[in-house]
C-alpha cells in the first residue's frame, strides 16, 4: 500500500478498508485494549498516517495506540436530539427550522464556536410519514449563505436542497413535497457550493425519521427516544482553541485534536449511559462526520441484529457483528437486551486524522420486564435488479493535484461539474471508478440504488439493501443500479457526489438531470 497524497499535499492513507469491507464478522479491534489517542499534534499526524503507509494498513496504528489505551473515565446519559413538533392541518405538517450560530464543548473544557438548526449544535429530528405532505419553513441566520438538503430522500430536485437553492442570511426557504419514501432513516444537512464542509463540522446536521404503516414498522420498536433511539457519530478535528476544522488551514498548528461527538456529546473519555426500559431496543445510527468511517460493534463480541440500510428494510433482521458507514450513511439495529451491552465505535481516519480509535460510545442497561414477540421473519420484499438492459455509465472518482474531480470535471461551480443527464423512466448501472488512491464515499441524490458489484465481487448479507452512499476505496469499484422515477425538472439538478465533505468542496461532485424522454 502506498501512501496517499490528499489534494493539500499531505499524506495519509486509506487502510486495511480493502480487506475488511466484505467482512462483516471481522472484529476491528479486539473488545479490550480500549485506547483513546487525543491530542495528536499535526506533525504527528502527517508521521503516523507516513508509517502505516510504509507499514500497510491501521494495524500498527493500533498497535501503538494500544499502548497508550485507557479506558474512559467518565460517564454522562445520552443525550436524545428533540422531536421537532410539526403542525399538521389536513395532510400537510409544517415544521419550522432556523440555521444559526452558537457556541458548544466539542472539546471537553473548551468553548467552540458552533451551528445548528434551532439549536447551537446539531439539530432536532424530524418525523415525517409516508404518503403526507410536509411542508418546512427554515430561515438562515447563520449571516452566509445556506441550503437545506434532505439526505436521501426522493423529492423533486428544486426541493432537494442543492447548490442552486441556496438562500441567503435574513431570508426563509420553503420547501413543500409529498413524502414518497418508505420507512427509512434520513438526515438533513447544508449543501451550498464550497461551504457543505465547515457548516457540517460545525454543527448542521439532524435525523429524519420517515415511519409508514407496513407490518415490519408496526412489528419494531417506534417510541422515539425510549425504544427508538438516534445516535448520531461525528468524528471532527478541531485545535486547542476550539476551532472546528474543515480544511486544512492552520492544521499544522499545536493542539489538534480528533473529538468523537455522540449525539452533540464529545465521547473521547466518557462513555454514555442507556438505560432500556424495554426489551427490544431499536438503534439508528448516523455517520455525520465529514470523512471518517465510523464501525461500530459491541464490546462484547456479540452480534448486532441489523434491520435496514440507508434506505429502508432489509428483507429481513441480519446478525452482524459489526456496521461500518461511511461518511453520509446510516443504518438501524435492534438489541434484545437482557443483559447490559455497551457498544463501542472504531474510528477509521478518512482525512486528518492520521489514525484509528476504538470508543466505548454508549453503555446500555437492561431494565425491561417485558418479553418481545419474536422478530418479524420478513421485513421487506426487495427485487433485485436484473441489469442486463440497464443503461450502463461509467463516473470516474478523480484527482489532480489540489482539484478533486468526476469524469475530469472539478464541480466547484454549477458551470464547471460535470452533468449527467437521463431520462424519466431510464434504468442504469452505474461504474464507480476511483482512479485515486483515497478512500471516497459515493451518494447520488434522487433514488436509492442497489450494489450490484463491490471491487468485482458480488454482494452478500446486508449490501443486497437499498443504498444512497457506498464505500468505494482507493483504486477500487463498484457498480450500482437504479431507476430514475416519479420527478424531471429542465432547470433543477440533483447531485452525485463523494460524502467526504472537504472532497465534496473541492469538486468531486457532478449534476444530474432528470428530463421527460
Ligand atoms: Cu448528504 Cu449531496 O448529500
Ligand atoms: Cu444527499
Ligand atoms: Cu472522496
Amino acid at each position: 500500500m502506498a501512501d496517499i497524497t490528499e489534494p493539500d499535499g499531505r499524506t495519509s492513507a486509506t487502510g486495511s478498508s480493502n480487506k475488511s469491507r466484505h467482512t462483516k464478522t471481522a472484529r476491528t479491534s479486539g473488545g479490550k485494549g480500549v485506547h483513546r489517542r487525543r491530542f495528536l499534534g499535526g506533525m504527528a499526524g502527517v508521521a503516523l498516517g507516513a508509517v502505516a503507509g510504509a507499514g500497510g494498513a491501521f494495524s500498527l496504528l493500533t498497535e501503538a495506540g494500544k499502548n497508550k489505551a485507557s479506558a474512559a473515565t467518565n460517564t454522562a446519559t445520552l443525550t436524545v436530539p428533540d422531536l421537532l413538533e410539526g403542525t399538521t392541518s389536513g395532510s400537510t405538517t409544517t415544521f419550522t427550522l432556523e440555521a444559526k450560530t452558537g457556541t458548544a464543548e466539542v472539546v471537553s473544557g473548551v468553548t467552540s464556536s458552533t451551528m445548528g438548526y434551532n439549536q447551537s449544535f446539531l439539530g432536532p429530528t424530524m418525523k415525517w410519514t409516508s404518503g403526507d405532505t410536509v411542508l418546512l419553513n427554515i430561515t438562515n441566520s447563520l449571516g452566509e449563505d445556506t441550503t437545506v438538503h434532505f439526505h436521501g430522500a426522493h423529492v423533486p430536485a428544486k426541493m432537494d436542497g442543492g447548490p442552486q437553492v441556496a438562500f441567503s442570511d435574513g431570508t426563509t426557504w420553503s420547501p413543500t413535497f409529498t413524502v414518497k419514501d418508505e420507512a427509512k432513516t434520513l438526515w438533513y444537512h447544508p449543501h451550498a457550493l464550497g461551504t457543505t464542509a465547515k457548516q457540517a463540522v460545525h454543527g448542521l446536521a439532524g435525523m429524519i425519521i420517515v415511519e409508514d404503516d407496513s407490518t415490519a414498522s408496526s412489528d419494531l420498536p417506534s417510541t422515539y427516544g425510549t425504544d427508538d433511539i438516534p445516535l448520531i457519530f461525528q468524528s471532527l478535528a478541531a485545535d486547542s482553541s476550539g476551532d472546528i476544522k474543515y480544511n486544512l488551514t492552520g492544521y499544522l498548528g499545536s493542539g489538534l485534536s480528533f473529538p468523537l461527538l455522540l449525539n452533540g456529546t464529545n465521547v473521547d473519555d466518557t462513555t454514555l449511559t442507556f438505560t432500556a426500559t424495554k426489551t427490544r431496543t431499536r438503534f439508528r445510527c448516523l455517520n455525520a462526520s465529514p470523512s471518517d468511517i465510523i464501525t461500530i460493534q459491541r464490546s462484547d463480541g456479540g452480534t448486532l441484529n441489523q434491520i435496514a440500510t440507508d434506505q429502508g428494510y432489509l428483507t429481513a433482521a441480519t446478525e452482524v457483528t459489526s456496521i461500518r458507514l461511511v461518511a453520509g450513511a446510516r443504518a438501524e439495529f435492534v438489541l434484545d437486551l437482557s443483559d447490559a451491552v455497551t457498544l463501542q465505535a472504531v474510528v477509521t481516519t478518512g482525512w486528518v486524522r492520521g489514525g484509528s480509535g476504538t470508543y466505548d460510545v454508549l453503555a446500555i442497561t437492561a431494565s425491561g420486564t417485558d418479553t418481545p414477540d419474536d422478530l418479524p421473519s420478513s421485513l421487506n420484499t426487495i427485487t433485485r435488479y436484473d441489469t442486463s438492459d440497464f443503461t450502463a455509465r461509467t463516473i470516474t472518482l478523480g484527482q489532480s493535484g489540489a482539484t478533486m474531480l468526476i469524469n475530469g470535471s472539478a464541480g466547484t461551480s454549477m458551470s464547471s461539474m460535470a452533468m449527467i443527464s437521463t431520462t424519466l423512466g431510464a434504468k442504469e448501472i452505474w461504474t464507480i471508478k476511483n482512479s485515486t488512491q483515497l478512500e471516497h464515499s459515493f451518494h447520488l441524490h434522487d433514488v436509492p440504488y442497489q450494489v450490484i458489484s463491490i471491487n468485482g465481487e458480488d454482494p452478500t448479507g446486508v449490501d443486497l439493501g437499498w443504498f444512497d452512499t457506498y464505500e468505494v476505496v482507493g483504486g477500487g469499484s463498484i457498480e450500482i443500479a437504479m431507476e430514475f422515477t416519479d420527478f424531471t425538472d429542465d432547470t433543477y439538478m440533483y447531485m452525485l457526489h463523494c460524502h467526504l465533505l472537504q472532497h465534496e468542496d473541492e469538486g468531486m461532485m457532478a449534476s444530474l438531470m432528470v428530463t421527460e424522454s
